[in-house]
């Protein structure tokens, strides 16, 4: 601890060190023009179930498998004395396994099943979880009893609870626990506890603490950092996994809704992608499905951005053209898009409307904004894109469509998919980027001789890839000067993502990400806070910042742009200085409005060296903290430090 802080004030002392006798820098904002509207829909979030992100991850359910409906029909389960599984008269017939517990027959030995959860069951002291099971007996008037017990990581049982089971009509009975201890490695274990045998179904175990204390919740901290990111959209499901390998794969909306025990298992194609990120068991139990996003989308106030299948399978995986619907076959796919847009904003006497309402939300979600395709490419792309974008129109003509320009943000298939979507009209055309350090400095500029005339552009995929992959510093720096070039250009950026979201830190496949997690605790990446800043400080329009009459896009380092905030009369300057040495910069206030200034401030990213990252031991190892600034004779007199990203906010008596 002692060396990061020394590190840290080290670089600072250097850093003013070298910044004496520079040449300084002379910037300019101007109160002149507020120049165009920034979009409300600016800073989002891209949610797809990716590094047990949903099921381990942000859905709260704590039991692995707890429908015995994976392929391995035990998998994640222990089993001892007489275990068996079985299918007839179901308690949901789209999740027909159960399975049967039955006394073995030997007075001194037991049966029962252990669940491992998500690499542990991560329990805490003093708080309370919900236990639920569907259960029966053999016969009408036969009774029988389990036992519930919470394991701890040292093999001891810490807490129980016993349930009675009467009759053979599945009925579910649920138990609250009260965890005596704090331990992210824990396991559920039941017992049979009387001699007559049991069938249990849908063995479940939540805390009753979610976010919003929803049953079929999220889990709280979780949650919260996205609250505290304020999206403005949010993205969903995917990513690679509304393609699917094989189209029957493929994320299917329709069995993510309705009661939860009766949604269907499906592959989760991250399971197999890496083969050195293999890990069998990651499945989607579709607990977090479409009515809980638009829920979650509605609580933390982002528009919600569901994006569907366009009738072709994962075209990095799939085996071919046999992969995908033939384009006179589209129908099945263009009817989910309009039966989502449907369940989301339909009345209650509507078809789908009415499942919204029969789950908990009369009232409609609002939906703006729907995504056909994830990463498609080729002729096969907009020919099945062009009949969705005519059907859905045809039938809500206000709903924007996003059609995808591909994997790459550049080259011959980016710009075959440009020229497609203005001519197709696709609202807005959704680029990724997964690139270097370089790449993101270099394209600070990139939007800058955007046509205005196009569709509006969403990143809806990007993150600064370093050489070792990491969450640090570097990439985080990176990415904040590169997003100056999307604030300058707000007026055709309408929407940007950073992508993957969320990681297990014992079942990744994918990195850097937004943010880690374990079964307890949670770190906020240093470029989940360069996110932050910017959507803290998103503004309402575009202000104009100079150097010599030109945008400050990279020249010894530095970048910068500049947004007005009508609410609060407030200017708000982002600059990060990427170069070796520190720079003395001026940044002269022009204009009448900055005769009355209200108050001041300034935020600071800065870490001790390149390579740092948070961690889940040292979460805030980087994160935002207020600096010192100075304003004289109208300007902003001010010393950044060489690697540093600063936010200056400027608010004017009204
Ligand atoms: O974000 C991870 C993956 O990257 C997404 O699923 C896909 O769209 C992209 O290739």
């Amino acid at each position: 601890m002692y060396f990061k802080f020394s590190a840290a004030f080290l670089s600072l002392f250097t850093s003013a060190i070298l910044s004496f006798g520079q040449t300084d820098r002379r910037l300019e904002l101007s109160d002149k023009q507020n120049g165009a509207e920034i979009s409300p829909t600016m800073y989002g979030i891209f949610f797809e179930d990716i590094n047990y992100g949903a099921d381990g991850g942000l859905y709260a359910e704590l039991i692995k498998n707890r429908s015995f409906e994976f392929p391995q029909n035990l998998m994640g389960w222990n089993t001892f004395g007489k275990v068996a599984i079985d299918d007839k008269n179901p308690a949901f017939e789209k999740n027909p396994n159960y399975v049967r517990l039955s006394d073995p027959g030997h007075h001194q030995r037991s049966t029962g099943l252990d669940n491992e959860g998500y690499f542990g069951i991560g329990l805490k002291k003093d708080a309370e979880y919900r236990f639920s099971v569907w259960a029966r007996t053999t016969g009408e008037n036969i009774s029988s009893q389990i036992k519930v017990e919470f394991i701890a990581s040292s093999n001891s049982p810490v807490a129980e609870s016993r349930l009675n089971v009467n009759g053979d009509k599945w009925i579910k009975y649920t138990a609250i626990l009260k965890s005596p201890i704090t331990d992210d490695k824990c396991k559920v274990r039941i017992f049979l506890s009387s001699p007559n045998s049991v069938d249990l179904d849908h063995i479940s175990l939540f805390p009753v603490e979610t976010f919003n204390n929803h049953e079929n919740g999220m889990r709280k901290d979780l949650a919260l950092a996205l609250a505290d990111l304020k999206p403005n959209v949010f993205r969903f499901p995917g990513g690679c996994i509304v393609e699917g390998t094989e189209l029957d794969t493929r994320y299917n909306w329709k069995n993510t809704i309705g009661e939860v025990e009766n949604r269907p298992l499906n592959q989760n194609r991250w399971e197999y992608t890496f083969s050195n990120r293999y890990f069998p068991d990651y499945f989607q139990s579709y607990g977090l499905g479409f009515y809980e996003y638009f829920l979650l989308s509605e609580e933390i106030g982002a528009e919600p951005l569901p994006v569907l299948n366009c009738g072709l399978a994962c075209q990095y995986q799939c085996r071919g053209p046999q992969d995908h619907a033939p384009v006179d076959s589209l129908q099945p796919f263009i009817d989910d898009a309009l039966d989502l847009i449907e369940f989301a904003n339909g009345d209650e006497n509507s078809k789908w409307g009415k499942i919204r309402a029969k789950m908990g939300h009369p009232q409609p979600f609002n939906l703006k904004y729907i995504a056909i395709g994830n990463e498609q490419w080729g002729e096969e792309y907009p020919v099945r894109l062009e009949p969705f974008i005519k059907a859905i129109k045809r039938k809500y003509p206000k709903m924007n469509i996003i059609g995808s320009a591909g994997p790459s943000p550049d080259g011959k298939d980016f710009d075959y998919l440009w020229s497609k979507m203005k001519e197709l009209k696709a609202d807005l055309v959704d680029e990724h980027y997964y690139r270097s350090p370089e790449w993101f400095l270099s394209q600070a500029k990139r939007y800058d001789n955007y046509s205005r005339k196009s569709p509006k552009v969403f990143a809806g995929e990007y993150a600064c890839h370093t050489s070792n992959r990491k969450n640090n510093f570097e990439s985080a720096l990176c990415e904040a000067a590169f997003m100056t070039g999307l604030e300058r250009n707000a007026d055709i950026v309408a929407m940007a993502t950073y992508a993957p979201l969320f990681a297990h830190k014992d079942g990744w496949q994918w990195k850097p990400d937004l943010i880690w997690f374990d079964n307890l605790r949670l770190v906020k990446s240093i470029n989940y806070y360069v996110q932050q800043l910017y959507s803290l400080n998103k503004g309402s329009n575009i202000a104009s910042i100079t150097e010599n009459n030109l945008p400050v896009t990279g020249e010894d380092g530095l970048y910068a742009s500049a947004v007005y905030d009508k609410n609060s009369n407030s200017y708000i300057v982002k600059i990060i200085n990427t170069s070796d040495k520190a720079q003395k910069i001026d940044i002269s206030l022009k204009g009448k409005k900055f005769d009355k200034i209200k108050s001041w401030n300034c935020t600071a990213l800065q870490a001790p060296d390149l390579d740092a990252e948070n961690t889940i031991e040292m979460p805030d190892l980087v994160a935002p903290r207020r600096v010192d600034m100075t304003i004289n004779d109208k300007a902003i007199k001010t010393t950044m430090p060489s690697k540093c990203f600063y936010v200056y906010k400027i608010e004017c008596i009204k």
